[in-house]
């Protein structure tokens, strides 16, 4: 299927930074390089921030995200979050699995899979990260991992909430390392994640699913990521702190 038709997401997760009074001065920042984009523009910021970042971005063409939420609406589970809250607040999407979640705070496929299934439906898209460690990639690994979270990940996942899922291919050792995947190493997963969707709900739902690339991706590398046919857009950690690096992204996925 003809890339244009799908829908490209550059996607900002700003993990464990940015204030409330920070956040505001940077999505403030972010409106104007991201009003002309022809993707569709999200900052997934951290909890606190998603009052003002609502607030902020309510008139403009910047979505928010939430960086994770439970998988239960409500209940003894002290410090997290749920999908129904973010959804009352009126938080589009959430960023879920990324590959810190798993290594440091014990996220599994299991959990991961409860927390989508909670987030769809509570009405909310997740982003779901999934990615080969080094070690795996060293042992030739990297499709077998990546189509076990596919399809662990997904479980029991219909093909219609499928369709509001994004699939973002992190490979963990490119994570802010500086390490970027080269152009087709991301093209090669994004492809098998595309062929992996395909077995699982058919090509028609593959074909319409954004499929983004995270780990490493900045304003100079981003042209030659993008242009590649299976990579709809970029989840991007540390180049979406600063404007003028989003922008050029937003820019770059723009011209395809
Ligand atoms: P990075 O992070 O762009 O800083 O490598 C990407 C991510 O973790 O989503």
């Amino acid at each position: 299927m003809d890339k244009s038709k799908r829908k490209a997401i550059i996607a900002g997760n700003w993990k464990m930074n940015k204030t409330p009074a920070e956040a505001k001065v940077l999505l403030e920042e972010i409106l104007p390089v991201a009003k002309d984009a022809d993707c569709e523009v999200i900052a997934c910021v951290p909890f606190v921030d998603l009052s003002v970042a609502l607030e902020v971005t309510k008139d403009s063409n910047v979505k928010i995200g939430a960086e994770n939420c439970h998988w239960a609406e409500s209940g003894a589970f002290t410090g997290e979050i749920s999908a129904k809250m973010l959804a009352e607040m009126g938080v589009p999407y959430v960023v879920l699995g990324h590959s810190e979640r798993r290594q440091y705070f014990g996220e599994t496929d299991e959990t991961v899979n409860k927390r989508t299934k909670a987030a769809l439906a509570a009405g909310l898209k997740p982003i779901l990260c999934v990615g080969e460690l080094l070690w795996e990639r060293e042992c030739n690994i990297t499709e077998e991992v990546i189509a076990r979270q596919i399809k662990l990940d997904l479980f029991d996942i219909s093909a219609e909430d499928v369709l509001k899922t994004v699939i973002a291919y992190e490979p963990v050792w490119a994570i802010g390392t500086g390490k970027t995947a080269t152009a087709e190493q991301a093209e090669e997963v994004c492809a098998f994640i595309r062929a992996t969707l395909a077995k699982l709900y058919g090509q028609d739902v593959a074909d319409a699913v954004t499929i983004q690339y995270g780990g490493s991706m900045n304003d100079s590398n981003a042209v030659e990521l993008l242009s590649k046919t299976n990579v709809d857009g970029g989840l991007i950690g540390g180049a979406s702190l600063v404007a003028e690096k989003f922008g050029a992204i937003i820019d770059a996925a723009t011209k395809g």
